[in-house]
């Protein structure tokens, strides 16, 4: 196996949303390498139907904005992660405006503004109806990709380099090379062992001198029901843990409650936005699911997928009923399109639905700005653990988030770059080769398909929608079978560390509902669950 080397100022592991904002904005402080395992297309960022929220709209604000994500929450956020993130939404929409991201305006001009459960006021902004975030991507991406300081890698990270103390790079395995894009004269010449791309898989240490940040997004892969693309496996959080990063509150994994129950992987999803439009959830004698909640369809996603799951455990299917929304194909054209591909029409018949897995809100544990307890490593989107999402993230935060987890590690890092890049560039003049063989063999690999599948089913059945003590004890024995089968397997890292969490906390909480704890317990509310790091070596 061949080993090259490549340096940046900063290493981005995740191709998504977080990913290509932190290298737009990082780049102009430095050169980027962007190491994406999936290209900007097939991220999840660009598979969100949901938009952005962002208090934009009259008679709105970034105070209420909180409040509802508070309120959403249940208990969990930490209110200055949420007021960082709501005061500074309108200012990023605004950036991807000026960007060219073509948000839905009427026929007046003005920003078409949605609505969405447990949102107070219409605040999301969507693009191509339904397809926000591929028009997002769409833009963003190749602006990135053009930038001659930004130098994209198509591969997976394996491990994270430490030394003396600090996070200084990453070990990646490559699939097809680095791109022909944006190769800055500093960092070509890093790639040590021959020039241009590498045309078969090789393992590549990319170092940072200045920061590692990771961007990898969710695990929704984890679970045999979700909305998440292939990719969706959390393994920046095992890379993160296995530096020594403490991961918070992992037990918190957001179900969509309406995915179309088709059985395929993932699950297609069919947007919130649909209900904010006035689909209902009925059952198979079309009576409404959620009658008697206050906010009936809207009311929280938790509230939503538990009764939608409920009433499958009974055995009796739950649809969601499109038919009366004007102009559907116009306003959801992914939906109609993803619809009909399953062969059936959303204007004429109700659709099947299953919750699925949607959302992490635990993950490695960060600060707004993605600063994370070991030096010289961020995280940032959805891997991150801020508390600004609580026990469960209001709809359309999440991109909301990738933009100013993004913008907000720039500003940050702008001020501290010189201390850092100090440490980075003494410790890479060391003994970095010597060490490097010896890492190779250590990183996290692949799992084969059939084994995820049934890793999958298990989490699934015991650390889904509904859980309890029996069933996440005997799911923790299996996992940790898995673990000494696969000591490299970062889904069973990252499953076994949901299950943890989830048999820790004896209450249920937003997201989180164990049938044998099925009351909040008033004690438990503001304290997170924390996992300590565990480092493999220094
Ligand atoms: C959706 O469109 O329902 C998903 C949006 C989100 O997860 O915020």
């Amino acid at each position: 196996m061949t080993m090259r080397r490549m340096d940046a100022d900063f290493v981005i592991l995740g191709g998504g949303l977080a990913g290509h904002a932190a290298a737009y904005w990082l780049s102009e402080i430095g050169d980027v390498a962007l190491v994406q395992k999936t290209p900007p297309a097939g991220s999840n960022s660009a598979h969100a139907q949901g938009g952005i929220a962002a208090a934009v709209g009259d008679g709105d604000s970034p105070a209420l904005h909180a409040a509802d994500t508070i309120a959403a929450g249940d208990g969990l956020c930490r209110a200055e992660a949420v007021e960082r993130l709501t005061a500074r939404a309108p200012e990023v929409v605004r950036w991807l405006m000026e960007l060219g991201v073509p948000f839905d305006r009427d026929a007046a001009g003005r920003l078409r503004l949605g609505l969405e459960g447990a949102h107070s006021r219409p605040r999301i902004l969507h693009a191509g109806g339904d397809a926000t975030g591929r028009h997002v991507m769409a833009v963003l991406a190749p602006i990135v990709a053009a930038r001659a300081n930004v130098v994209c890698v198509k591969g997976t990270a394996t491990r994270l380099w430490l030394a003396a103390g600090r996070v200084q790079g990453a070990m990646v395995r490559t699939e097809d090379g680095l791109s022909a894009a944006g190769n800055s004269a500093g960092m070509a010449d890093a790639a040590r062992d021959g020039a241009g791309a590498a045309a078969v898989s090789e393992t590549m240490l990319v170092t940072a001198r200045r920061a590692v940040v990771i961007a990898t997004g969710g695990a929704g892969q984890l679970f045999a029901c979700t909305t998440n693309p292939q990719g969706a496996l959390g393994e920046g959080l095992a890379l993160a843990f296995a530096a020594g990063a403490t991961l918070r509150n992992m037990e918190f994994v957001q179900f969509h409650p309406t995915a179309l129950d088709a059985g395929d992987n993932p699950r297609f999803l069919l947007t919130e936005a649909l209900r904010g439009a006035g689909a209902r959830l009925i059952d198979s004698e079309e009576r409404p699911i959620l009658a008697r909640h206050p906010l009936g369809d809207l009311a929280p996603r938790d509230v939503v997928a538990r009764a939608v799951f409920a009433c499958k455990l009974e055995g009796r299917p739950v649809y969601l009923d499109c038919r009366h929304i004007p102009d559907l194909a116009e306003r959801f054209p992914t939906v109609y399109a993803g619809c009909l591909a399953h062969g059936l029409d959303p204007a004429r018949h109700p659709l099947p639905v299953t919750p699925a897995a949607h959302f992490l809100m635990g993950g490695i544990t960060a600060a707004m700005d993605g600063r994370t307890d070991v030096p010289g490593l961020f995280a940032i989107g959805e891997a991150a653990n801020t508390g600004c999402h609580g026990a469960n993230r209001l709809a359309s935060n999440s991109l909301l988030e990738c933009l100013v987890m993004a913008y907000e590690l720039y500003q940050s890092l702008r001020g501290d770059a010189i201390e850092a890049a100090g440490t980075a560039s003494a410790t890479r003049a060391g003994s970095v080769d010597a060490e490097l063989d010896a890492e190779l063999d250590t990183g996290f690999t692949t799992d084969p398909p059939a084994f995820l599948a049934e890793l999958q089913q298990w989490m699934w059945r015991y650390a889904g929608v509904i859980r309890d003590e029996a069933g996440l004890r005997m799911l923790l024995r299996q996992l940790a079978a898995w673990a000494e089968e696969r000591p490299h397997s970062a889904a069973v890292c990252v499953a076994q560390r949901i299950a943890e969490a989830a048999l820790a906390r004896r209450e249920s909480r937003g997201a989180h509902y164990r049938r044998d704890y099925p009351e909040a317990d008033p004690r438990l509310a503001g304290v997170d669950t924390v996992l300590a790091g565990r480092r493999t070596e220094d």
